[in-house]
């Protein structure tokens, strides 16, 4: 007789396991929610490691950027060359000497680099408040000796962008080129001890949003616009490991705008909005049907199997019915 209580209490922590187990994960990569519209909190995400793409859509009515085209770039365009205004999929063709008006195609703004070179002063500190990611910081990167045992003292690179894309950024740095962790200070292009200067530039990537430089590149063919040929890489940093790596991880992991996901059909949301609400009591009415039915002597492992596979299911279509991102 005791034992029926014991197997009833051990089928309770079976099934109480069962509804733990479907837990809905939450995706931690790096964000930036990047709001562009007042109409509602819909927002386009950017993501560490996204691959872009998708529909390009437009900025809303008020802000200072209305009525210009952001997203839908994808990843294999983000790698631009040393030439400011480069690293676009779309939007540079019409004038090259300049890079006011352009769209974002990445959904970030372009480096400011102060007085109105090649009209960027529109993508200036007065517009720093509303700034995807955030203000624009610099990090200076050296390669950690005891990881690199050859390393020149004088090895040296520093990342511009940003601060929410850099400081993401920053942990694959730390982790994959072994770099030495560093925080973030603001990148203040026009003042006189300012670290880095245009001409120091290597790369820019995201539509010239986020930049990686060297003190030991001089190009002064950059402080002129676009056209001219740049001052070839020097051979240290061409061989640099700490550089490859640098230049690999930004182009595969740097933050870029999300395509939005596909509208869900109006059932869809209306099985989404039922499994929202009623979701968790039916899986629990399923889940002790289950266990009922094992009771009366199925078998318990497929029974535990199936109830994680409609907790698995569930939040996929909760997921889906969110009509996150869907822009008006
Ligand atoms: C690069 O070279 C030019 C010309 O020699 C010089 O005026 C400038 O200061 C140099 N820039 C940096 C950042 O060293």
């Amino acid at each position: 007789m005791a034992i029926l209580p014991a197997g009833l209490f051990i089928l309770i922590l079976q099934c109480l396991d069962t509804v733990n187990a479907g837990k809905v994960t939450v995706n931690n990569n790096p964000q930036v929610r990047v709001t562009t519209n007042f109409t509602n909190w819909d927002a386009r995400i950017m993501d560490q490691w996204s691959k872009g793409g998708g529909q390009n859509w437009t900025i809303g009515e008020g802000h200072p950027f209305q009525g210009r085209s952001f997203g839908g770039a994808t990843r294999d365009k983000i790698k631009g060359t040393s030439a400011y205004g480069s690293g676009y999929p779309y939007g540079s063709v019409t004038d090259l000497n300049t890079i006011s008006g352009r769209p974002f195609p990445y959904g970030v703004w372009p480096i400011y680099w102060g007085n109105n070179f090649m009209g960027s002063d529109e993508y200036g500190p007065q517009n720093d408040g509303i700034r995807p990611g955030g203000q624009l910081v610099i990090i200076p990167l050296k390669g950690d000796p005891n990881y690199y045992p050859n390393l020149p003292a004088d090895d040296t690179y520093y990342a511009i962008g940003d601060r929410d894309s850099t400081l993401g950024i920053m942990v694959s740095f730390v982790t994959w080129c072994h770099v030495k962790p560093a925080w973030p200070s603001k990148f203040q292009p026009t003042s006189p001890n300012s670290t880095v200067k245009i001409e120091n530039v290597i790369t820019y990537y995201r539509a010239s949003s986020f930049a990686l430089a060297s003190p030991n590149y001089n190009n002064t063919a950059a402080r002129t616009p676009f056209t001219n040929d740049p001052t070839s890489l020097p051979e240290s940093i061409q061989a640099s490991k700490v550089w490859q790596c640098l230049d690999s991880v930004v182009s595969n992991a740097l933050m870029i705008m999300n395509p939005p996901p596909p509208k869900p059909e109006s059932l869809g949301v209306t099985l989404g909005i039922i499994f929202g609400v009623l979701g968790l009591p039916i899986l629990v009415a399923l889940t002790w049907f289950g266990c009922i039915l094992v009771a009366w002597g199925g078998n318990i492992k497929k029974r535990v199997e199936r109830g994680k596979e409609l907790k698995r299911q569930e939040a996929e279509r909760r997921k889906a019915a969110l009509a996150y991102e869907n822009y008006p």
